[in-house]
């Protein structure tokens, strides 16, 4: 039976901890010269409906390691569900690729795309959620305080798709996970009421409220998006008159704990979600956070397509 990545709530605390070990051990092995080929002869296909900097060069660059290969193919070519249905897309990739991996607009597109394909399906965002990059938040967090159970994590901003995933990551782990944002832009109740369960499970603790100073008590670490995702630009004007109270600056990240780190998953807007200053900053962890994109994708690549 194939597995797919589609949600961190699809996998258990103990498959998300052991994609979290895989990820810290091939890290290690590839700065100590390099991974094994447990991916030769293997493809990715990479399926693409928005733009991307890290996703794509990340899973590109994550085959190379294993000693397999990848490929883009972006909105001009295939056309998913435009020029050709979804399932029938599905099924040829399936004869061609050993894994395939899209960025899509709705959510559904994601799940069709895996219940057509003979072959690992893994989610590299859609408008519902991102876990690829939820693996390689938790992953920062894991490094740099040794756990994440008992940490309080805090999302400032748009109950957007990364909040969703960091949601899920966070009390599947046993973190404390707190919102803020405002009024009409909360995180999806659906969302919310399976993490009352992961939380139910883990003894993490939720918060939901429209203060960010609330939010950012007693935080280990703080952690924003963009106000407007991909997709939601006509939206842009009225979301940028609505958000500017919680903005990530110096003088909110000094209500949190003193050794807070911030975190954001990129591309950033400095000057709107986040200031220069708190960006580039010695709380910020920004660019560790990027890079683990790699690492944390090596983990589910080698566990999904490489059996390991
Ligand atoms: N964080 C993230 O997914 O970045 P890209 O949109 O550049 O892939
Ligand atoms: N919420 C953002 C994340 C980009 C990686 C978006 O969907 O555009």
């Amino acid at each position: 039976m194939k597995r797919d990545f589609i949600a961190i709530a699809d996998y258990s605390p103990e498959e998300i901890q052991g994609l979290l070990d895989l990820a810290v051990e091939l890290k290690k092995e590839w700065f100590a010269g390099g991974n094994k080929p447990i991916l030769k002869g293997k493809a990715l296909a990479m399926v693409f409906q928005k733009p991307s900097l890290r996703t794509r060069v990340s899973f590109e660059m994550a085959m190379e390691h294993l000693g397999g290969h990848a490929f883009y193919l972006g909105p001009q070519e295939i056309g998913l569900g435009k020029r050709e249905a979804i399932s029938d897309i599905a099924r040829v990739l399936s004869g061609y690729v050993q894994g395939i991996m899209a960025r899509v607009f709705a959510h559904e597109h994601i799940l069709e795309l895996a219940r057509w394909a003979d072959v690992p399906v893994i989610n590299g965002l859609s408008d519902y959620n991102h876990p690829a990059q939820a693996l390689a938040d938790a992953l920062t967090i894991y490094e740099h305080f040794g756990k994440v159970k008992g940490l309080k994590v805090a999302f400032i901003g748009d109950g957007n798709n990364v909040a969703v995933s960091l949601m899920h990551i966070s009390t599947k782990l046993g973190a404390n996970f707190a919102w803020a944002g405002p009024e009409g832009y909360e995180i999806p109740e659906q969302a919310i009421e399976q993490a009352r369960e992961f939380a139910a499970e883990s003894g993490a603790s939720l918060q939901f409220t429209h203060d960010p100073h609330e939010a950012v008590k007693g935080a280990d670490v703080i952690y924003t998006d963009t106000w407007v995702s991909m997709g939601e630009e006509a939206e842009a004007e009225k979301r940028k008159r609505v958000f500017p109270p919680y903005q990530v600056n110096a003088a909110l990240v000094a209500e949190a704990k003193p050794e807070v780190i911030v975190m954001h998953c990129l591309p950033a807007h400095r000057g709107e979600e986040i200031t220069d200053e708190v960006i580039d900053g010695p709380h910020s962890v920004v660019f560790q956070q990027a890079h683990n994109r790699l690492h944390a994708q090596k983990a589910i690549l080698a566990r999904l397509m490489g059996g390991i």
